[in-house]
Parts: structure tokens; C-alpha cells; sequence
């Protein structure tokens, strides 16, 4: 008879060794995970781009994930009528310059962001020397050399332009926003836009982009407008969803009727603004209140985990019909949403946490078959 302490020795030197396989394992996985980036893992499907400041550009955290996780990047700020064209004669051309450098030193592709916004405009624009409202004329005619010097400075480095911004009002029954390009100009502004930079940089893919698009009334509007644009023959080939949403919208069906309210136009579709905020969505500023802790609680943590994966398990799905996907700012560090729609509340909406460390959202997000 053999000795049964010996045989249960034997089975417990067995499950010992076994043990020790099954946690070597996740410690490779880490391992090969932390060599491949975002876009590796999503290099079938579409690129993958981010929104990026002058700053983040130089050595450090940031630089890093900017390369090591993404293949385009759009500049948040600087490339915006008021900070790069702050007086009617001259222009502040070296922060996007910076960005664009970076780009061809890494091989990142860049999308240009915006040539007409009714915000961050510069004091001049839509004035005379006596501080009256210039005419639709001029307006026009500023409105073209603006793009026509811009666009054409970066012709052929940008692949996209955002031509038009939020053209679209926010009101349920106003069509257009009531800015002052529309005070001045009425709609025309936006289909010149788009011929401005047509023939700046025949080349790059002209979108019109919009936030608020998974709003059914809004998406509505949206959609007549560059349907119109398109039948109109205005040089239009995409629209941007700027996807600013939160861990509590949008839903499954309506981001699904979203993408393919516009690809039924034969138009592309990009998600050009993406964050998720971990608390309910506000679009005006307010105040700060005693309840608006800055806590990043488990529960907002979980829920911001299962929003980012049912989102990204739609956008694997829609990967024919979504023609890049960019993230707005690059991590928790720092975010637009720390400012707004609450100043000074700290808000977490990226894949990044505020040390530069990928969050569990991220390794969900890699995470399928
Ligand atoms: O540069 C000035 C600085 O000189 C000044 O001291 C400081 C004081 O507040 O302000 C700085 O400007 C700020 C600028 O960002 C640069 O940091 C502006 O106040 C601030 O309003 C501005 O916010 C930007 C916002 O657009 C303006 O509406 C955000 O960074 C930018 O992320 C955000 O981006 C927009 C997209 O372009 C369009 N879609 C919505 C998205 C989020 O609002």
C-alpha cells in the first residue's frame, strides 16, 4: 500500500505548482498589455485620437500616452479663430505649429479644429473701427480670408477640418443658433465656410461638428442642415458627434440611432469630443454647491466602467461606419469638465487617472474578443 501521506504530499506539491502558473499569468498579461496601446488594440477597427494643449508636448507623462496610445490629435484650443488670429493682421501661429511639429515627428495624424465658432472669437471680428457690427459683406469676406490663411498654412498636415461649430441652437424651436455670424450673415456663413476651405485644402475631409447630437430635436436639426448642405452641393464630408456625455447617457439604442441617423446620408461619422463625465449632465454654468464633493466615488467608478465599455462594444460594431474616434483632453490630470459646467468641481471622464495610469475603464475597453 503506498503511503497515503506521501500521495497527498504529491497532489499538494501538484496544486502548489499550479498556483504559482495561475498568478504568473496576469502578471504577463500586464506585461504585453502595457507594451500595445489604445490604438493597437483598436487599429481594425478606426483610429483612435485625442485633443491635446502645446504643454502637453513637452517631455513627460503626457507625451507619452499622447504616443503611445493614440495615432491623431486634435488641438483643443489653439487653433481656434481668437487665439490664432487675435488681430485682424496678424496671426499667433507658434502654439499650433508646436502641435503640428510634434505630429510629423511622430507620425501622428491631426485634425483641424475650428475654423467657425461663435466662440473664442477675437475682439475684431465681427466689428468696425467705430465699434459698429460690420456688414454681411465684410463678415463674409473676413470669414474667408481667415480660413483661407489657415487652412492653407496646414494644407496637407491636417487630414480633417472642423469647418463649422455648433451651428445649431440648443432651443427646442429655434433651428439655427441665434449667434452673431447668423445675426450678421443669416445662414449663408455655413455653406461659405465650407467652400473657403474646400478651396484652401482640397484634400482635407470638411466636417460639421456638434455636441447635444444624441438629443432627438437636435440630432433632427442637425441632420437637416447638412442634409441640406450635401443636396445643396456644399462641400460637406462629414459630421463630427462630439460625444461630451456622461456615465448616465446616452443609451444603448439612442447612440445606435445616432450613428446611423448619419451614415444613412453617406457622410462620414466621427466622434470627435469624447469624454464621460461621472456626474449628470449640465449644459450651463453654475455655481459650485456644498453637494458637489470631488470625490470619484466606487459607484460613479463602476458605472463609468460599464458606460465606457457598452459605448465602445457599439462603436467595435459600427467600426465600417465610424471614421475615427477622438478623446477630449488626455487624462484625469487635467479636463475642460474641471471648469465646467461647475468651476472648480474636479471632474473624471477619461480613460486616464489623474497620475497618468490607465483606469479600469481602460483595461475594459481593450478587453474583447
Ligand atoms: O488662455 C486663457 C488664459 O490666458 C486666461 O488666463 C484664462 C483665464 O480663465 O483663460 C484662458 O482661456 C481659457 C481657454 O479654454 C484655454 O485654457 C478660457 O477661459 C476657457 O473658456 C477655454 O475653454 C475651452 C472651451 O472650449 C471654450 O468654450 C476649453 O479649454 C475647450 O476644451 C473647449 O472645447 C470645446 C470645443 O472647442 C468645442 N466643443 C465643446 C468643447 C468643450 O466646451
Amino acid at each position: 500500500m503506498p503511503n497515503i501521506s506521501k500521495i497527498l504530499g504529491f497532489f499538494l506539491v501538484l496544486i502548489l505548482l499550479n498556483g504559482c502558473q495561475n498568478r504568473r499569468q496576469p502578471v504577463e498579461q500586464k506585461a504585453e498589455m502595457s507594451e500595445k496601446g489604445l490604438k493597437d488594440y483598436y487599429q481594425d477597427y478606426f483610429p483612435v485620437g485625442v485633443a491635446v494643449y502645446p504643454q502637453a508636448l513637452d517631455k513627460g507623462p503626457e507625451a507619452t500616452l499622447i504616443q503611445k496610445h493614440f495615432v491623431s490629435m486634435t488641438p483643443e484650443n489653439v487653433m481656434k479663430m481668437g487665439p490664432i488670429h487675435p488681430q485682424k493682421d496678424s496671426f499667433n501661429w507658434a502654439p499650433a505649429d508646436k502641435i503640428v511639429a510634434f505630429a510629423k515627428e511622430h507620425q501622428l495624424k491631426m485634425r483641424g479644429h475650428a475654423l467657425c465658432w461663435h466662440n473664442q472669437t477675437p475682439d475684431w471680428l465681427f466689428v468696425d473701427d467705430e465699434g459698429n457690427d460690420v456688414s454681411k459683406e465684410e463678415l463674409l469676406d473676413r470669414l474667408k480670408s481667415h480660413i483661407t490663411e489657415v487652412a492653407s498654412r496646414y494644407k496637407g498636415t491636417l487630414y480633417a477640418w472642423d469647418v463649422v461649430n455648433e451651428a445649431i441652437s440648443d432651443q427646442k424651436d429655434e433651428f439655427y443658433r441665434k449667434s452673431k455670424w447668423y445675426q450678421i450673415c443669416g445662414e449663408e456663413f455655413i455653406a461659405r465656410a465650407f467652400e473657403y476651405a474646400r478651396a484652401a485644402d482640397p484634400n482635407a475631409e470638411l466636417f460639421y461638428n456638434d455636441y447635444e447630437v444624441i438629443n432627438p430635436v437636435k440630432r433632427q436639426k442637425i441632420y437637416d442642415l447638412v442634409k441640406g448642405l450635401k443636396e445643396n452641393g456644399v462641400p460637406i464630408d462629414g459630421v463630427g458627434i462630439q460625444g461630451h456625455w456622461s456615465i448616465y447617457e446616452p443609451d444603448e439604442s439612442t447612440l445606435k440611432e445616432t450613428i446611423e441617423q448619419f451614415t444613412s446620408l453617406g457622410l462620414k461619422v466621427q466622434i470627435t469630443e469624447l469624454d464621460l463625465s461621472v456626474y449628470p449632465k449640465e449644459h450651463s454654468l453654475r455655481e459650485k454647491r456644498d453637494a458637489d464633493t470631488d470625490e470619484f466615488t466606487l459607484e460613479q467608478k463602476q458605472k463609468q466602467v460599464e458606460q465606457y465599455d457598452m459605448i465602445f462594444r457599439v462603436f467595435r460594431e459600427y467600426k465600417d461606419d465610424l471614421n475615427a474616434v477622438t478623446f477630449w483632453n488626455i487624462s484625469d490630470k487635467y479636463s475642460w469638465l474641471d471648469h465646467f459646467p461647475v468651476p472648480d468641481r474636479k471632474d473624471y471622464p477619461l480613460l486616464f487617472d489623474e497620475d497618468h495610469e490607465p483606469k479600469e475603464a481602460y483595461y475594459k475597453v481593450i478587453n474583447f474578443e
